[in-house]
């Protein structure tokens, strides 16, 4: 693993050779997270994002290496984002989560908290709110002890996409994303639950997002405004794992 020293305000970015090296060093973060988090609040509450590149943290923290690491009775999971489609959806991000990762370890059904793709969006994006706030018991900002993010090539990241009127969402916590057609819609956390986070954990890999990285990382004028670009937590932490090709394009500049 290669440390890359870029903006301070982007956090740690980490060069992993490849998916599966930058798999086990997130399913590692998350380890010591979830136990850090359970010793001081007897609770660990993660956001995770759909995508393919997670999914092979999810397999890993299901497979025999890694179930018996984590306090699975504490853990409460919640999304970062969802398609609107039902639960057993192909593309629900909640079903690929449950497939790799859920429906694998002792976790108490009211752990999990879903995003209903099946309902109407702005509804569902309301009953989502009302239930973070049910868990976090309170008015203010809910702060997730970890939320794991990935990132497009346009530079989205969850559902929050260049332009669109939810990345400018300063009150809600969740809110609709429409996409034009039904199935294509999404429901989205928003920027400032985002930041509010304890440790954002952002997982890239392919050439195909080197780009857009580029453009983050070295502060070009479009970078500034992406939306994974507006991730930077007030209080907590944030570490970028990138794999080699994602990173082609970054200056090195080494510790
Ligand atoms: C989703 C995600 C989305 C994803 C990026 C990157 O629901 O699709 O939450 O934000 O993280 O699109 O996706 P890949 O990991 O497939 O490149």
């Amino acid at each position: 693993m290669e440390t890359l020293i870029v903006d301070k305000s982007k956090g740690r970015v980490e060069v992993l050779p490849d998916l599966e090296a930058l798999s086990l060093r997130s399913a590692s973060i998350f380890v010591n997270a979830s136990a850090n988090s359970i010793a001081a609040k007897k609770r660990f509450a993660v956001a995770i994002s759909g995508g393919s590149t997670p999914r092979r943290l999810y397999a890993l923290l299901g497979s025999e290496g890694y179930r018996d690491r984590v306090d699975w009775q504490q853990v409460h999971f919640f999304w970062a984002d969802e398609r609107c489609v039902p639960k057993e959806d192909e593309a629900s991000n909640f079903r690929a989560a449950f497939d790799a990762l859920l429906s694998k370890v002792a976790l108490p059904e009211k752990n999990i908290h879903r995003i209903k793709g099946e309902e109407a969006p702005d509804q569902s994006a309301r009953d989502y709110e009302e239930e973070i706030r049910r868990f976090s018991g309170g008015l203010g900002w809910p702060v997730f002890d970890l939320i794991i993010l990935g990132m497009g090539e346009d530079g989205h990241t969850a559902s929050l996409f260049p332009g669109s009127k939810s990345v400018e969402e300063t009150a809600r916590l969740a809110v609709p994303v429409y996409l034009g057609e039904p199935k294509k819609n999404r429901i989205t956390l928003t920027l400032p639950v985002l930041n509010n986070a304890d440790q954002i954990l952002f997982l890239v890999t392919g050439f195909s997002k080197a780009a857009v990285l580029s453009e983050i990382f070295e502060e070009k004028e479009r970078g500034k405004i992406l939306p994974a670009a507006l991730v930077n937590p007030t209080h907590g932490s944030m570490i970028w794992l990138i794999d080699q090709e994602a990173a082609r394009e970054l200056r090195k500049r080494r510790v």
